[in-house]
């Protein structure tokens, strides 16, 4: 049996009657020092984003309104999963090609990562991807 592929880290939630209240923080929901933080909203019908890996970069993503399916692939399996949950994070770790598919109208994904931005991170082709992953 292996293991996911998809790492989720529950984000503590400080919720009442007034409505909900989650938060990431250092020792609690986020593994790393945030450097970045970046969110995708409005995203029109159809359209799916990603389709990368990062060589280095860590991030964590939260989908704080609506929803988005993720697939992540290892360059030998290939898993789904939606996020529906503004308490629930989903790790993207270095070398996971990542895509993010099924965006409702309303959602907004929140995505801290660990670096600022650096396009020489990115590995942008699936074949060279899953080429890197054997070398
Ligand atoms: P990109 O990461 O390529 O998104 P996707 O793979 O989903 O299309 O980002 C789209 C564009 O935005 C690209 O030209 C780079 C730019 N960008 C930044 O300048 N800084 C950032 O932090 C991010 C995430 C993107």
């Amino acid at each position: 049996m292996s293991h996911s592929l998809i790492h989720k880290i529950t984000i503590p939630q400080y919720g009442d009657a007034r409505g909900g209240l989650s938060v990431a923080e250092i020792g609690g929901a986020l593994p790393f020092v945030v450097r970045r933080v970046y969110w995708i909203y409005g995203t029109q019908p159809g359209i799916s984003r990603g389709f990368h890996a990062h060589r280095k970069l860590a991030q964590l993503a939260v989908c704080v309104s609506g929803s988005v399916r993720f697939r992540l692939f290892n360059g030998e399996r290939e898993e789904d999963f939606t996020l529906t949950d503004p308490a629930l994070g989903v790790l993207i770790s270095p070398m996971i090609w990542h895509e993010m598919h099924d965006f409702s109208p309303d959602c907004v994904l929140m995505v801290f990562a660990d670096a600022e931005y650096a396009e020489a991170d990115y590995i942008r082709n699936r074949g060279e991807f899953i080429q890197t992953k054997r070398e």
